[in-house]
């Protein structure tokens, strides 16, 4: 039932195009609905999304012009096999956005209605992806591909030589399971995660890249539900990593393997030069122990080498990326405080600090795990104590910086700016990261998306409480 790998040939999402354009801002009108996808080849599968295209549209924005994104819930009354009614919220995810902009999970908007979104767009370059956040619904909402990416670009990022335009090239990598109809299967395995067979690539299963001889920019983003992710090319070749969540990182590193954990986006220089014209690079995925692998996900998309370039522009990895790239300049002895955040499973519920979010819902939205005041700089402890799983942890409207994990420095792709950062097994991470620009209600949580609607998002207010 499956295609053969490396036979579906690669696309890459289509962008969004401005209802209307001022002198200052960019606006967008997107509906979510359902369509129908061919994802296995001659089958039909129910797909939601943000305009009708499973994994799209990319929306392409400058450092310095807002945008306003009227999102438009059409999807139907009911889910075709769970049979919730599916509410919407929408979280540009590395986005400082204000709070009433940011997807809080309890600002639904459910079949029928929108909402106006705002974003600003002030941060420095960067790959964010807007994903469903809706209370309770996020995973199955996501799973039915409500995710897409959002690019942020700037004037410092397109000076520099590295591959740009069509060689700067997304890659949303997830799995997914199909029923005998075609139909994607949601089965969490009794909230734990969801682990699927196949494995899709901006929508498609398998799929082959023709790439000419030079180098390719792409951004990798891990949107899979609970599944992690070890990615090595099969030529044994190294990834030479320039970005990470929140942008360009000072200068690249490098390394043949690495964990992307959920939600995370490292930006990777693959050089296919080196390779002669029909050579095949698998990009290859080896496994992380927290996640169910099938004899079909080790493996993600090839790249056939099919040509000589015809453009060399933008061919190089400079030394020094972004000096300013956020976050970097923290360090520890800065924080104002540390804070620690256990994340626990108790009772089948999936908890930080033995609470969750029904906590938040019972004190009618007040409740907060962390109250830093606006400017603060804070250590956050993220301790694992739930055995085997994994927990990918985001904080929303900050970048910080990874400090260490388990006592030991971070891993060499970890040393840029980030929003996610990979808690795995019995690990123990601790991050640094100043509080603001915007004051509020702001959301914390797990992104093994099975483990937030069950109930692993906490919120911290930046300020005072306001009356
Ligand atoms: Cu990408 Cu709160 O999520
Ligand atoms: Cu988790």
């Amino acid at each position: 039932k499956f295609p053969k790998p490396f036979t579906v040939p690669f696309t890459v999402p289509s962008v969004a195009v401005p209802v209307k354009r001022t002198s200052t801002t960019d606006y967008y009108n997107l509906t979510m609905r359902s369509s129908q996808t061919e994802i296995l080849p001659g089958l039909s599968t129910e797909t939601w999304s943000y305009d009708g295209t499973f994994g799209g549209p990319t929306i392409r924005a400058t450092k310095g012009r807002p945008a306003v994104i009227r999102q438009t819930n059409e999807l139907p009354a009911r889910h075709p096999q769970l049979g919730y009614e599916p509410w919407t919220s929408v979280h540009l995810h590395g986005s400082g956005s204000l709070p009433q902009y940011d997807g809080y999970a309890s600002d639904i908007s459910r079949p029928g209605q929108y909402k106006d979104y705002h974003y600003p767009n002030w941060q420095n370059a960067r790959t964010l992806w807007y994903h469903d956040h809706g209370v309770h619904h996020t995973a199955e909402n996501a799973y039915m591909g409500l995710a897409a990416m959002y690019t942020l670009h700037d004037e410092q990022e397109q000076l520099l030589p590295i591959p740009h335009g069509r060689y700067d090239v997304p890659l949303l990598i997830r799995d997914a399971m199909f029923d005998r109809n075609g139909q994607l299967l949601y089965d969490d395995g009794g909230h734990s995660g969801i682990y699927g067979d196949v494995m899709l690539v901006n929508g498609r299963p398998w799929p082959v890249m023709k790439v000419e001889r030079r180098k390719y920019r792409f951004r990798i983003l891990n949107c899979s539900i609970s599944r992690n992710l070890r990615f090595a090319l099969s030529t044994g070749d190294p990834f030479v990593f320039i970005g990470t969540d929140a942008g360009l990182m000072q200068q690249p590193r490098s390394a043949t393997s690495y964990r992307h954990g959920i939600a995370e986006r490292y930006e990777v220089v693959i050089d296919f030069a080196k390779y002669k014209i029909g050579q095949r690079v698998v990009l290859k995925n080896l496994g992380v122990p927290n996640s169910v692998d099938y004899d079909t996900t080790g493996s993600v998309m090839a790249f056939d080498v099919a040509a000589e370039p015809t453009d060399l522009s933008g061919n190089a990895i400079p030394d020094l990326l972004n000096p300013e790239a956020p976050a970097m300049d923290l360090t520890a002895a800065m924080a104002k405080r540390t804070r620690k955040f256990e994340f626990i499973r108790k009772d089948g519920a999936w908890t930080i600090n033995g609470r969750t979010w029904a906590d938040v819902v019972a004190s009618d939205y007040e409740y907060v795990w962390a109250d830093p005041n606006l400017g603060d700089v804070e250590v956050w402890e993220f301790v694992n104590k739930s055995g085997g799983w994994a927990h990918p942890v985001h904080v929303h409207l900050v970048d910080f910086r990874v400090l260490d994990r388990n006592g030991k420095p971070p891993s060499p792709w970890e040393l840029g700016s980030k929003d996610v950062v990979y808690v795995g097994e019995n690990e123990t991470v601790r991050v640094v990261m100043k509080f603001g620009p915007h004051v509020g209600k702001y959301m914390i949580h797990c992104h093994n998306l099975v483990h937030e609607d069950h109930d692993m998002m906490a919120q911290f207010r930046v300020g005072p409480k306001v009356a």
